[in-house]
């Protein structure tokens, strides 16, 4: 197969983990017989010192056109302590999302059997665990009306959906729990919030396609204390743009660190993939930071092309990577660690 990957490395540690997760995937390709060619493309506060914007035209352009795009993160500190800048790097994140139309944010929760014991929580809670929470990414309270009012000392941010965003959504979550547990968690406030019943009654009007699925609805709060009580006890999960942002780090917390969680971003065009962590600034240019997420992302990506073989071999090595102890210092309990790139070299060459 002959893939066109558009790269945007991005901010802080974006571009060390990014070479890893190509090297990964280069030498997949050269083993499957695959042709991968990558088109790198500006963005974040990387693009906003080389040309104004975090999410330029050209950019666009370049993931437009691929056949999918690697991401690594976005974000540096000179803005977050800045509420006054006007152009911040985040923003070129949600433009890209919305102009992607990547309305689908698909983070999955798994647990490495060598890792089990460097999560907080304990192993019979979490051994086992196999979540999907599919967050919705290009509306609600990120996406609606806001402001300021009354000279500056109001402000407010808006949660609006509309029935076709939630429905489009809840039919990729009731299409994944068929090829799962068949089990789909809608997870929302609507004990209180409007945007939240739309939701519900959407979800309800689907239930009957659906006959094989079980539906349960949660609140988000209580699903803030079960998901870390008892992870197993869901299969996919659905949510709203925020409520997704927070219960995404919160499971992290399960698999260990977050620095392994991938993600990918689905729309009806071209899929984004990328690790859930963000741009780690402290860590950038030290060849320290993580880069398996980033690495599982491009798996990711393979599986998405139908590519199976190829994405186990990656979660094959990265699983041997981890048990074998060639692990960054995150994950080095104080030991033998290892450096970002060196991590990504072994586990290249040890792609089976
Ligand atoms: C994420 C991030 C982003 C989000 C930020 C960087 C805008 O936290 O992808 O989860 O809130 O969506
Ligand atoms: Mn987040």
């Amino acid at each position: 197969m002959k893939l066109n990957i558009a790269l945007l490395a991005g901010d802080g540690i974006g571009p060390e983990v990014i070479d890893q997760a190509v090297k990964v995937s280069d030498a997949v390709a050269k083993k499957y017989n695959h042709e991968i060619k990558w088109t790198p493309a500006l963005t974040g506060a990387a693009a906003i010192d080389a040309v104004g914007e975090p999410y330029p035209d050209e950019t666009h352009e370049v993931c437009a056109n691929a056949d999918a795009v690697l991401f690594g993160a976005i974000g540096h500190p000179r803005f977050d302590n800045d509420p006054s800048a006007k152009v911040r790097p985040e923003q070129g994140l949600l433009k890209m999302r919305q102009k992607l139309g990547l309305f689908a944010n698909v983070r999955p929760t798994f647990t490495f059997p060598s890792l089990i014991d460097k999560s907080p929580l304990k192993r019979e809670r979490i051994e086992g665990t196999d979540l999907i929470i599919l967050r919705e990414l290009t509306g609600g309270v990120y996406f609606g009306e806001r402001g300021r009012k009354d000279d500056g000392d109001t402000a407010f941010d808006t949660m609006t959906y509309q029935r076709f965003e939630v429905e489009r959504l809840a039919r990729k979550g009731f299409d994944m729990a068929m090829k799962r547990g068949k089990k789909l968690c809608c997870v929302d406030k609507a004990n209180v919030l409007e945007a939240s019943r739309l939701w519900r009654e959407t979800v309800q009007g689907l239930e009957k396609e659906y006959p094989e699925v079980e539906v349960s609805y949660e609140f988000v709060d209580a699903v803030a204390m079960r998901l870390i009580q008892w992870p197993k006890g869901y299969d996919v999960i659905i949510t709203a743009n925020l409520f997704g942002d927070i219960l995404t780090d919160e499971a992290s917390v399960i698999s260990g660190s977050m620095g392994l969680m991938p993600s990918s971003s689905l729309g009806s065009n071209v899929s984004l993939y990328e690790p859930i962590h963000g741009s780690y600034p402290q860590a950038a240019g030290k060849d320290i930071a993580n880069p398996l997420a980033t690495v599982l992302s491009a798996a990711m990506l393979f599986e998405d092309f139908e590519l199976q073989d190829e994405a186990k071999a990656i979660r094959d090595v990265v699983n041997k990577s981890l048990a074998e102890g060639v692990v960054t210092e995150d994950l080095a309990d104080g030991g033998k660690s290892y450096k970002t790139s060196e991590v990504g070299n072994w586990l290249a060459k040890n792609i089976q």
